[in-house]
């Protein structure tokens, strides 16, 4: 394999969502060295239909403070419908992924208040630094989200590739009433999720490294 192929796969591998962060800040040539490349992401016909908005500093602890105790209290109005419910091997999935990470923390399935409240933590960005909201313009759907995906998965390894972490995160779509109280954003972007990100703290929960599916599960060859 030639140095390219193993810094990709290297860095592809790194790359796991981390739910701990220490507060140092992320600088913005950092940020910009991350997001600028991203912007390479291939696009249905080039259209690029993604606006990001990175939140740092007051408006960050603003949030923090105000997302919790509205999603704890079920104040919550997603601007895409989301449905959550999974069958068969993806429950097995969503169930293997979540009993790795409740293990990583030492909190067993009774103690559901207590996986409730690092559930939350979501709402708190994982003690994050920075947060960036992925958005997609009013009126676009499923194809486009694709796009998004390809775009943030860019960041993401991006992140990786500098040393920092991050956790794509569906829980902070419910939250777009909120985001929008505290910053100021265009009505027609609409809020898919956001991705909490910084420097990662050596801890269990950030060791977790989720299954995989073996290649032939996923990939049919024909010739
Ligand atoms: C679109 C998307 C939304 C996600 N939402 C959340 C979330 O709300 N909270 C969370 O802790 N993890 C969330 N995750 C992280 C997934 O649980 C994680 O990617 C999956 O378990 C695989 O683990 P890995 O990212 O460590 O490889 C999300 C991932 C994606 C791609």
């Amino acid at each position: 394999m030639n140095n390219a192929a193993q810094t990709f796969q290297a860095i592809v591998n790194e790359r796991r969502s981390i739910r701990a962060f220490k507060s140092d800040p992320v600088g913005r040539e950092v940020i910009d060295a991350v997001f600028a490349p991203a912007l390479r992401a291939p696009s249905n016909c080039n259209t690029q239909p993604w606006f990001v908005h990175i939140v740092t500093g007051d408006k960050l602890e603003k949030l923090r403070e105000s997302l919790p105790m509205a999603f704890a209290t079920g104040d919550v109005a997603p601007d895409f419908p989301y449905d959550g419910v999974y069958d068969g091997v993806y429950k097995d999935r969503q169930y293997g992924a979540a009993k790795a990470l409740y293990d990583a923390l030492g909190i067993p399935r009774e103690e559901k208040a207590k996986r409730q409240e690092w559930f939350l933590g979501n709402f708190r960005f994982f003690d994050a630094p920075a947060v960036a909201f992925f958005m997609l313009p009013d009126g676009f759907g499923l194809r486009e989200a694709c796009d998004l995906g390809m775009f943030t998965q860019t960041v993401m390894l991006g992140l990786t590739a500098q040393g920092l972490g991050s956790c794509p995160q569906t829980a902070l779509g419910f939250m777009s009433k909120q985001i929008r109280e505290v910053i100021d954003i265009p009505e027609h972007h609409k809020l898919m999720f956001g991705l909490s990100f910084g420097y990662p703290v050596d801890t269990p929960i950030n060791d977790v490294v989720t299954d995989r599916t073996d290649l032939s599960s996923a990939v049919t060859f024909h010739s």
